[in-house]
């Protein structure tokens, strides 16, 4: 591997306890796929920003008797939606039309863990969001420091945006589960590390790495 793919640089500051949540830092092959797949990366952001947004949405929809939730998820939908416009006008900046991809097993891999009955259901869908906003917020910071100054500025601003959502998402798990989640977390960080250290099949923001 290059010597150039640094592991996290030095001028962002990841919220505390991000790393240890996170059962294993990205690859550096996931880097060098991102890298050489400039585009996908970009299309596939504005398509993860929309489905974060949807995502708190249907929790807003569902949970109507949780006021904090409603008030997190109201915040937190606006705030992905805001990011995909960003997302989008960088874009047509830089020419790149926006497209359906398919997904990633990631999300799914994840949610197809998800306990049926109330209130775990919703416990461990919070826990789930909690690892993609740390796994997007540690990618964002790894890939900056081989960016253009503009997408390294904006992906700064998701760093910090991103880690307040894995905070706000671990915080509400703990607050809405009757038991503690240690045990929860412990599960779904293992999963998740799988789906990122194991070969993938496409390239995407979540995606393992190459086959
Ligand atoms: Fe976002
Ligand atoms: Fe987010």
């Amino acid at each position: 591997m290059s010597d150039t793919l640094e592991a996290t640089p030095s001028d962002v500051e990841l919220p505390s306890g991000l790393l240890d949540f996170l059962r294993c830092p990205t690859p550096d092959t996931w880097l060098q796929w991102a890298l050489e797949n400039p585009e996908l990366l970009l299309i596939d952001h504005a398509q993860c920003e929309k489905k974060a947004a949807s995502t708190a949405m249907s929790l807003l929809y569902r949970y109507v008797d949780q006021p904090l939730l409603m008030t997190k998820m109201s915040q937190l939908a606006r705030e992905e939606l805001l990011h995909f416009e960003q997302v989008v006008k960088l874009m047509e900046a830089r020419g790149i039309a926006y497209r359906h991809l398919s997904a990633s097993r990631y999300a799914e891999g994840l949610r197809r863990h998800v306990r049926p009955q109330e209130p775990e259901r919703l416990v461990d869908i919070l826990i789930i969001g909690a690892f993609i906003e740390a796994r997007s917020c540690e990618r964002f910071a790894r890939l900056i420091p081989h960016l253009d100054p503009e997408l390294a500025r904006f992906y700064r601003s998701l760093v910090k945006s991103e880690g307040r959502h894995y905070e706000d998402y671990l915080m509400l798990a703990q607050h809405l589960s009757p038991a503690p989640i240690d045990k929860r977390v412990d599960f779904f960080a293992e999963c998740e590390a799988q789906l990122i250290v194991t070969p993938d099949t496409a390239f995407r923001f979540h995606s393992g790495v190459p086959a």
